[in-house]
């Protein structure tokens, strides 16, 4: 038996956080890898519905460890407040069972301030973020001035680097016009917190090492999906961090080899939430439709999903360059009704046909979607537990996107529920 990754392959909110909590019965520990509270994963066991952002999505399952790596952006308030939550509904959260990495960067008031602001300035321009400080807290990251968690337990150096990250930023919030922030508010209101968010802080790869020698089954939790990734992604119009299964060996503490089979959790229609281009959206009826059926709204800042035809096209790609091995199709149900589907197979620029999505904001803006068209079907798959079940146009759909994006369906998921879910393969085995 191998490690699992799931990522996204299109623009996020693919169902990852149901795919991540069914694959949990067979896993020993759940780690998420990159991204922060900007992520909403919905679970839905036996009509309770759990709302998580940071958490990894194992956490519901009892027995079993939840990491959060150092590639993840913490809002240490954030988490409390959403362990307090999840909590309230009967979770069972302790040191015991939440580990988080001491090397990870923490999201702090500044960030989500800084996120606000340069949206503002951009205007038209905006990128559509989630305004929860993923960015400037990834950009400090980088810029080696970020707070850490391991900070915390030294209130001294805290206190310089609060300092020195202020004169960094109140510089530029008083050029964007907005309000500056004093270091020692931010001081007060982390020394309140520090003991409670320390207690789940530790040395994960170490944990993850352990875990790999007792030769326990580690399941690797992304966040967002490939087309938002920095680099492969509709760059500018993405998020901060890497989404590609690559990342999980570097936000986890584990090597390459490690994050074993990779999964990529792939809706059967496509949704963004955001700006940016998005080649086979359909701003009709089809893709009203898409949205009421799919309940398209996004877990974390309520707004309105975008939705479209399936992008095969787009899915190959995010297949090549993330190592998708095997995908779990999911919300085919959503399609049921549907007198015909579209599927992109290529796209049109300047008269010249590409067999991928160009990398140039231009581009990815003016390409035009090349469609074929498959019948649909009027039989209900909401809640299909067998294969057998599904109507013959269902199965010719799947069959077809299978052979487009070059990977072949593990899992099939039809309803929100957790056990509405079809294994064809199991990632565990390869
Ligand atoms: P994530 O960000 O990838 O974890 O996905 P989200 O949780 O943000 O969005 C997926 C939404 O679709 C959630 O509300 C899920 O409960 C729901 N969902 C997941 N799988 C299915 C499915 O197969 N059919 C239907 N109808 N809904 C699903
Ligand atoms: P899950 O894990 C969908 C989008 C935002 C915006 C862009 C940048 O639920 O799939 P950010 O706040 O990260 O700087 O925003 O990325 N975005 C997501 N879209 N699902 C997500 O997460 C997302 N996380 C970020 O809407 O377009
Ligand atoms: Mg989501």
């Amino acid at each position: 038996m191998t490690n699992v990754t799931v990522i996204g392959s299109q623009w996020g909110d693919e169902g990852k956080g149901k795919i991540v909590d069914w694959l949990s019965s067979r896993a020993d520990v759940v780690v998420r890898f990159q991204g922060g509270h900007n992520a909403g994963h919905t679970l839905v066991i036996d009509e309770k519905v759990y709302k998580l952002h940071l958490l990894p999505s194992g956490i519901v399952r009892k027995g079993k460890i939840s990491v959060i790596g150092n590639g993840v952006v913490v809002d240490p308030w954030a988490l409390l407040s959403e362990i307090e939550e999840v909590r309230g509904q009967g979770v069972d959260i302790s040191p015991e069972t939440l580990k988080i990495a001491d090397n990870c960067n923490l999201i702090m008031p500044v960030h989500a301030a800084m996120d606000e602001a340069l949206e503002a300035a951009r205007g038209k321009e905006k990128l559509g973020t989630t305004k929860r400080g993923i960015g400037p807290t990834y950009e400090d990251k980088v810029a080696r001035r970020g707070i850490r968690l391991c900070d915390l337990r030294d209130p001294v150096l805290l206190k310089e680097k609060l300092n020195k990250l202020m004169v960094h930023h109140n510089a530029l919030l008083k050029g964007l016009g907005a309000e500056t922030i004093d270091p020692q508010d931010i001081y007060d209101q982390l020394m309140n917190i520090a003991d409670e968010v320390l207690g789940y802080s530790t040395q994960v790869w170490k944990i993850l090492e352990e875990a790999r020698k007792q030769g326990k089954k580690i399941l690797f939790e992304g966040a967002q999906g490939v087309m938002l990734d920095v680099d492969h992604g509709t760059y500018p119009f993405v998020t901060s961090s890497n989404i590609v299964a690559a990342q999980a060996a570097s936000g986890a503490g584990v090597g390459p080899k490690a994050i074993g089979t990779v999964l990529g959790i792939t809706k059967a229609y496509t949704t963004r939430v955001g700006t940016g281009p998005f080649p086979t959206e359909q701003e009709n009826a089809e893709g009203e439709r898409m949205g009421e059926r799919g309940h398209e709204f996004g877990t974390t800042t309520g707004r309105k999903r975008r939705c479209g035809w399936f992008d095969a096209t787009m899915v190959r790609q995010a297949v090549t360059v993330a190592g998708i091995d095997g995908i779990a199709l999911t919300k085919l149900d959503v399609l049921d009704g549907f007198k015909e589907l579209k599927i992109c197979t290529g796209y049109m620029l300047n008269g010249v046909k590409l067999d991928y999505f160009p990398a140039g904001q231009k581009e990815q803006e003016m390409v035009e979607p090349v469609y074929m068209t498959l019948e649909g079907w009027s039989e209900s798959t909401y809640g299909a537990r067998s294969f057998s079940d599904l109507p013959a146009q269902a199965v010719k759909y799947i069959t077809v996107i299978e052979e487009l994006i070059g990977a072949p369906v593990f899992i099939l998921s039809t309803s929100p529920e957790r056990e509405d879910t079809i294994l064809l393969k199991d990632p565990f085995y390869g």
